[in-house]
């Protein structure tokens, strides 16, 4: 007897756990291509965001390739320190990238792309 109530107790709490999966399944960060070509899809983006997006594209991808920033999105880590990559480091890390001698980030890019990174780095957050 008590077996079977622990076991229709599992039964009921995988249940739940596959349909809240399944819900929690729209909300990911998509990406496509691997290594060096790996990049975020636009698509995912509202128009807003996708503006920023091209900025961050442009901005951050000329001593690096995309998936360093990529990485650290998903993972909430950074790649190389393992720093955290919240919302204090994302803009802890646009800041010490800003500032890399030949950068070519303004103020105004930086506060741009700190916007763009938090949002994208919200939606890895709500993935499965
Ligand atoms: C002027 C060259 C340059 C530009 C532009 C640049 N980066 Fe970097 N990035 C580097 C270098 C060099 C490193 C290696 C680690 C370091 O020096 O911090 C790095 C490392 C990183 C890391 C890993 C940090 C770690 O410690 O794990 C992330 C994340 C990152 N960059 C994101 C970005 C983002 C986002 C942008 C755009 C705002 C950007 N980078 C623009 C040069 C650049």
């Amino acid at each position: 007897m008590r077996r079977t109530i622990w076991t229709s107790t599992a039964t009921a709490t995988a249940l739940l756990l596959i349909t809240l999966g399944a819900g929690g399944a729209q909300a990911e960060l998509k990406t496509t291509g691997e290594g060096k070509e790996q990049r975020l899809d636009p698509a995912q983006f509202d128009p807003d965001s996708r503006a920023r997006y091209e900025l961050f594209a442009q901005r951050c991808t000329q001593c690096h390739a995309m998936n360093r920033p990529i990485s650290a999105l998903t993972n909430g880590k950074t790649p190389i320190s393992g720093d955290t990559f919240d919302r204090e480091g994302i803009k802890k890390y646009v800041v010490k990238m800003m500032r890399k001698p030949n950068s070519g980030i303004s103020r105004e890019d930086a506060k741009a792309i700190v916007d763009f990174l938090t949002t994208a780095r919200d939606l890895a957050e709500k993935a499965p």
